[in-house]
């Protein structure tokens, strides 16, 4: 056990004497938590192997999942990497700093313990003020992960943090809530075409506008488990989020998928569950469950990612044995939504059309798993 100091810092003007305490901690291998545009990162110096395994630790990852590091300047990119190709100079034009990781081949400064043995490292270029005064104060690279346990979702407060990992880290830099609640879009430009193996904030629409075509690989879809498709990163076999309560997501027709959810209401309630709903302003005076969560507005699916891996974490809380949660396009910032939504749930996915008449026909042909 540490004593985790946690230093609140104003998100639009770092105050420089305390990023410049947490940037010692880092100098000197300790772990410090800051907060990113994303979600909080673990952070510690990516080129010191000690200092980087004290991540894996602190938050009990399999150290077979590789980090991402992050720069505060972008010729940074050129020592970590071998080889900068051109389509990432043209991504880093429009999307640095930002919510975009690049994975890239290695360079022999990065060390084994921060890549997990592989030949790339993901690299991104943070925009949020602190993470940038941090990176830059530090005067390295920091690697940094999701600051959760393993396992847990993703931290968009301090608290979060300390929720998790109070007691295993040196700093948090507390600075508010995050801004986009869903961690960055992962791009792998090792393979012929850019390929998506996690979608974020920036949209696979977005990067298509920048390199004509682009894929996006089968686990961004998160349509089926990982083990059922092949894996081009060790860290993608991972579920990201296992929550205590059973997570069932319908998709479909917006009709459709509230009368599914009442049904799955009435029918988990009967057998004396306690049953929370993942509602929408749009949809949440409809439910009637023991928790009815509001997470966001429909029509600004934004407003949906910000607030998802705190809904879980209350849902948690609030000890509901089964959560029912409604699907969205899986278009722009809809996939990022959806990929998570669709782990948490461990694939259990039920899917409906808009018409009673279609989801009977759906039900015989076995698309129901409850
Ligand atoms: O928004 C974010 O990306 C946040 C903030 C803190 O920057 N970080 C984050 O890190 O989400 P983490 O470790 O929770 O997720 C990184 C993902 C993992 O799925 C990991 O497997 C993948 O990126 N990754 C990292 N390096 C990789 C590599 N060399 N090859 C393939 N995947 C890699
Ligand atoms: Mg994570």
């Amino acid at each position: 056990m540490v004593e985790t100091l946690v230093l609140k810092v104003n998100p639009k003007q770092p105050e420089l004497e305390k990023i410049r305490v947490a940037a010692q901690v880092v100098r000197k291998g300790g772990l410090v938590v800051f907060p990113t545009e994303t979600v909080y990162g673990l952070g510690a110096n990516a080129l010191d192997d000690a200092a980087v395994l004290k991540i894996f630790k602190a938050k009990e990852r399999p150290a077979d999942n590789p980090l991402i590091v992050h720069i505060a300047d972008g010729d940074d990119l050129h020592i970590l990497a071998e080889h900068v190709p051109s389509e990432a100079k043209k991504l880093i034009t429009q999307f640095w700093p930002g919510p975009l990781t690049l994975l890239l081949r290695k360079s022999e400064l990065v060390p084994d313990a921060t890549t997990a043995g592989l030949a790339t490292v993901a690299i991104r270029m943070p925009s949020h003020p602190i993470a940038r005064a941090l990176i830059a104060e530090a005067d390295v690279p920091i690697a940094a992960p999701s600051a959760n346990l393993a396992g847990r979702p993703s931290p968009t407060t301090a608290k979060h943090v300390l929720d998790d990992l109070s007691g295993r880290i040196n700093i948090v830099i507390d600075g508010g809530a995050v801004g986009f609640g869903v961690e960055s879009t992962v791009l792998d430009l090792t393979t012929e075409v850019p390929t998506v193996l996690r979608p974020g904030p920036v949209t696979v629409e977005e990067l298509g506008q920048v390199l004509g075509e682009v894929k996006v690989h089968p686990v961004a879809k998160a349509e089926a488990p990982a083990e059922v498709v092949v894996a081009q990163a060790p860290g993608m076999k991972y579920k990201h989020y296992a929550p205590r309560a059973e997570v069932i997501l319908v998709e479909g027709a917006l009709d459709g998928m509230v009368s599914k959810i009442q049904e799955l209401t009435v029918k988990h309630k009967s057998a004396g569950k306690k049953v929370g709903i993942m509602a929408t302003v749009e949809t949440a005076r409809k439910y009637r469950a023991d928790v009815v969560k509001v997470v966001g507005v429909r029509r600004k699916p934004k407003t949906i990612a910000k607030n998802l891996f705190k809904a879980f974490r209350e849902f948690d809380e609030m000890g509901v044995d089964i959560v029912l949660a409604e699907g969205l396009k899986p278009k722009s910032i809809g996939l990022a939504i959806m990929n998570r939504l669709r782990k948490a749930a461990g694939y259990n996915i039920v899917r409906v059309r808009g018409s009673t008449k279609r989801l009977r026909s759906n039900a015989k042909r076995g698309f129901y798993k409850s």
